[in-house]
């Protein structure tokens, strides 16, 4: 299909998911605004109407708790076609919202659209107000995620890592124990898409219990470090918001906002927190398990985030690429969202093997920063690929393409219009 028709298809994705002000990621399976999804969807809509892609922020920070915390959904409307919604839970904030978070991509991409800008003033004005909100969610982060100051986050659900069944979580996962007393539930998420395609019932059970844990604590970060069975460090969560505070760092000075000291100290924690999930023998950066304090020993796409991060060291950074040559001679398609070798590999379910339009795109952004030129091109010839072949997918099959999941997906759509 010429590139010109594939972008009017994105658009047209984009528009038919618009909801007054905040784009859901499809119609039906997610009828709500998600938290990153609404920053890979923003910089798509900067593509043809700058107004709309900031206008997408200001309703993600209607959802922002008075503790600077951004929650991964925000209910705006009422919809019964999504599990768990607003009354599960329980959480007290108009408009309603979940209680967790997700990969906190937002500054980097305000700072990016800023940049790019064709309207400056408008994007100046937008920019600023959204500053000190980004400011507060990161120090929310800092203070209530890494309350020890290793450099790494807290991160208290799959859920919060973007990428929901990875098989990274199955150990730490394993050791949540199912509530006995878990109200009872209907899924909702398998009416829409093939059960084989979606987590399996075991894992939602623990996700729910998960819930119910928090509202015990009633939300209290500093509890859920006690009390919390599930505490892994995501590097798709640390990795974007190392990233995310080096860009927060250059608005600060943009703004003339004073803030540098405070975020040039989370940098360097975290810098030296990521280095230390390096895994000489895998080639590769792990996550890691906090409360077992041992590396995951699974290589996922998230694992290529340094890159992205801007962390690793350039002997490293050339072991991640052989590492990634490596999996492109097992799929015809990268990034598997699995290391493609190992046994828990599936092609087809979720995060445990399909290729991800939005990861590519941070990956690309990784090696090309890096001056791997090449291997930057052939995620984006592997991405572009996909779009033409499948259309836009929630998610892909690395061998044959065929798409998955969800169909006219907004951030899949988007990463066709941002990919410059
Ligand atoms: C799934 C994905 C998550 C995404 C959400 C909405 O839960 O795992 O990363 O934000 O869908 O698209």
């Amino acid at each position: 299909m010429p590139q010109e028709m594939l972008e009017q298809e994105a658009m047209r994705v984009l528009q038919t998911n618009d909801r007054e002000g905040f784009t859901v990621p499809t119609a039906g399976l997610y009828p709500f605004q998600w938290l990153w999804d609404a920053g890979f969807t923003a910089l798509g809509w900067m593509k043809f109407d700058e107004n709309r892609a900031w206008r997408e922020f200001e309703l993600l920070f209607q959802g922002q708790w008075a503790n600077g915390m951004l929650p991964h959904i925000i209910f705006h409307k009422p919809e019964s076609s999504y599990f768990p919604g607003p009354n599960r839970w329980g959480t007290h904030h108009t408009p309603p919202t979940s209680g967790i978070t997700q990969p906190p991509v937002i500054a980097s991409f305000v700072h990016r659209m800023l940049e790019r800008a064709k309207d400056r003033s408008l994007a100046e004005e937008k920019a600023r107000a959204l500053y000190p909100k980004i400011l507060a969610y990161h120090r929310w982060f800092k203070y209530q995620r890494d309350p020890d100051n290793r450099g790494l986050m807290n991160t208290f659900h799959p859920w919060e890592t973007g990428a929901d069944n990875s098989p990274a979580w199955d150990e730490a996962l394993a050791q949540v124990e199912i509530d006995p007393t878990l109200p009872p539930y209907t899924r909702r998420d398998t009416s829409h898409v093939d059960p084989s395609q979606r987590p399996h019932q075991s894992e939602y059970d623990r996700y729910l219990t998960l819930l119910e844990i928090y509202k015990r604590a009633d939300y209290d970060q500093i509890r859920l470090h006690k009390e919390c069975p599930f505490r892994i460090a995501s590097l798709l969560v640390d990795c974007v918001l190392h990233r995310a505070n080096c860009d927060l760092l250059r608005l600060s000075h943009y703004f003339g906002a004073g803030d540098e000291a405070e975020i040039t100290a989370w940098i360097k924690s975290s810098q030296m927190g990521i280095e230390n999930l390096w895994d000489e023998e895998m080639g590769l950066y792990l996550n890691h398990d906090l409360i077992q304090d041992k590396p995951i020993r699974v290589g996922v796409s998230a694992s290529f985030l340094p890159l992205y991060a801007g962390i690793c060291s350039r002997q490293r950074a050339k072991r991640l690429v052989q590492t990634l040559e490596s999996w492109g001679q097992q799929v015809r398609y990268l990034v598997p969202s699995t290391d493609p070798t190992h046994p828990k590999y599936e092609p087809q379910r979720y995060w445990r093997g399909p290729v991800w339009a939005v990861v590519n795109r941070l990956i690309a952004w990784g090696l090309a920063d890096y001056g791997f030129i090449k291997n930057a091109e052939r995620i984006r010839q592997d991405t572009y690929k996909l779009f033409e072949v499948s259309g836009f997918s929630e998610y892909y099959h690395p061998s044959t393409g065929a798409g998955l999941g969800g169909g006219s997906f907004s951030w899949t759509a988007a990463m066709l219009l941002a990919w410059e």
